[in-house]
């Protein structure tokens, strides 16, 4: 019985035995008695159904008390997220562990017996830790962070389990967030350094010209022009540092307005014929025959087309040709296989997958940017795409670049929910190519 249904049965006989002896008695007229009791039996269910609401919720129970109820730790384990299991106190085996504890530990095959943890966990500093646990007065608990392979990290969390003299492993998986801290360290090493190798030539010269050189006008000329291309080779790149920011800051903005695919690559590559024309490269664009519209942003699809275009002007030597072709397809496999898979014998590498949001069957539109240059060696390809990655550092250095190109290419596709992939065959050239999904009928503006 709970506490208010006691004070109301209380409440209502005691006022109702009060009034029965004062009616009986005669202190009290019987429709007065009455009256009074109706009354006061009214106030006690007031009470009754109004303190329902103040009741508050029965506390957790300790696990120790639910196991104590029938619910196996089994049912624990399998509502956790993350990697879990139970080792027991005698022999240290295995006893009950969740599916994602199944995948990390293979426990694919039945066994007839639970399998010994020792058997089973590879990583010594996990089974060290237990073993510590188990020998600590009262059972230990410990937290641990352990390296699995030269990429992976976890973090296993041991807790002794109330009541059974077993303990519990909980496995997180740190990998991603040691990765994430990486790339950003990575990122404003490469950038930082970026920077400052051409401020250090421009310092460089800026002492010569107010030292040595100070007399040595006819030299001045020549500091002056290096300095002026050091200078221009800086604001490249932090345009295209803020461009990469930009962009990434808008990726959860979709494009919206209705673009001519056509158009806009024939724009751009006219915008790159002096380039070309400057190198002695034929820039060779063969018209398209209509192309459906794309929902797309114009400003971003044109910096894809110039940052392909213009390595491959960059990389062909004079005489060389380029050709940009493009077209629309019935879905995005086949968009790859036109942009991307030309060549018999080429090295293919897809860079960004069409994402998963596209449907199948979504009639795609894409571009190939084609060049007879040196080529791009095999183990560089799976890189390309990632900021400052360049593939032609060993060469020498000669062609300058700082590598951002085509991680902004990859940024804009995967923002137009589109891909990336390039062939290459050596000593022959390389082609480049993207896709992304036609706009419907009735979308866009
Ligand atoms: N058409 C190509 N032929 C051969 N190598 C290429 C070609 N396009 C790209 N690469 C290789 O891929 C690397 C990355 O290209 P990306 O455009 O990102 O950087 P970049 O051209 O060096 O510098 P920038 O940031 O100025 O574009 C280049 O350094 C080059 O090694
Ligand atoms: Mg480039």
């Amino acid at each position: 019985m709970t506490r208010r249904t006691r004070d109301f049965a209380v409440l209502v006989l005691t006022t109702g035995t009060v009034m029965l002896i004062l009616a009986l008695t005669g202190s009290l007229g019987l429709i007065e008695a009455l009256t009074a009791m109706f009354v006061i039996g009214a106030i006690a269910a007031a009470y009754y159904v109004g303190s329902a609401a103040m009741q508050l919720p029965a506390p957790a129970k300790p696990l120790e008390a639910s196991r104590r109820e029938g619910m196996a730790l089994a049912d624990f384990l399998s509502a956790l997220p993350l990697p879990a299991f139970e080792v027991s106190r005698d022999e240290q085996r295995i006893t009950s562990f969740n599916q994602p504890a199944a995948v990390f530990l293979r426990l694919g095959q039945r066994r007839s017996a639970p399998p010994r943890a020792s058997a089973i966990i590879r990583a010594p500093a996990l089974l060290a830790a237990i073993e510590t646990c188990f020998n600590a007065a009262g059972l230990g608990s410990a937290e641990i962070e352990m390296e699995i392979g030269p990429e992976e990290q976890w973090r296993a969390h041991i807790h002794p389990i109330p009541g059974s003299g077993n303990l519990m492993v909980v496995l997180e998986d740190l990998t991603p967030v040691k990765r994430a801290a990486r790339a950003r360290a990575d990122f404003l090493a490469n950038a930082s350094h970026e920077l400052r190798t051409p401020l250090t030539a421009i310092s460089g010269f800026i002492e010569t010209m107010r030292g040595p050189a100070r007399e040595d006008k006819e030299s001045w000329d020549r500091f002056l022009s290096i300095m002026a291309g050091e200078t221009e080779r800086m604001s490249r790149l932090i345009a295209d540092l803020l461009s990469l920011s930009r962009i990434e800051s808008a990726e959860h903005v979709q494009p919206t307005a209705r673009e001519h695919f056509g158009d806009i690559v024939m724009s751009s590559v006219d915008a790159l014929q002096p380039l070309a024309s400057e190198k002695g490269v034929e820039l060779v664009f063969d018209e398209p025959e209509a192309l459906p519209a794309v929902t797309a942003n114009r400003d971003e699809l044109i910096q894809v087309v110039e940052n392909l275009v213009s390595n491959a002007i960059k990389y062909s030597k004079g005489g060389h040709k380029v050709t940009i072709r493009c077209g629309v397809a019935a879905d995005a496999f086949a968009a790859r296989t036109e942009a991307a898979q030309a060549w018999p014998d080429s090295e293919r590498m897809t860079l960004l997958q069409t994402s998963n949001r596209v449907a199948i069957n979504e009639p795609t539109v894409w571009m190939r940017v084609e060049d007879q240059g040196p080529g791009i060696e095999r183990e560089h390809l799976p890189r390309l795409g990632e900021r400052f990655y360049r593939a032609d550092q060993s060469r020498g250095g000669k062609i300058t670049g700082t590598g951002l190109g085509l991680a902004i290419v990859k940024h804009i596709m995967a923002h137009h929910r589109g891909g990336l992939a390039v062939e290459t065959v050596m000593g022959q050239g390389t082609a480049f190519g993207v896709w992304l999904p036609a706009a419907r009928e009735n979308q866009g503006v």
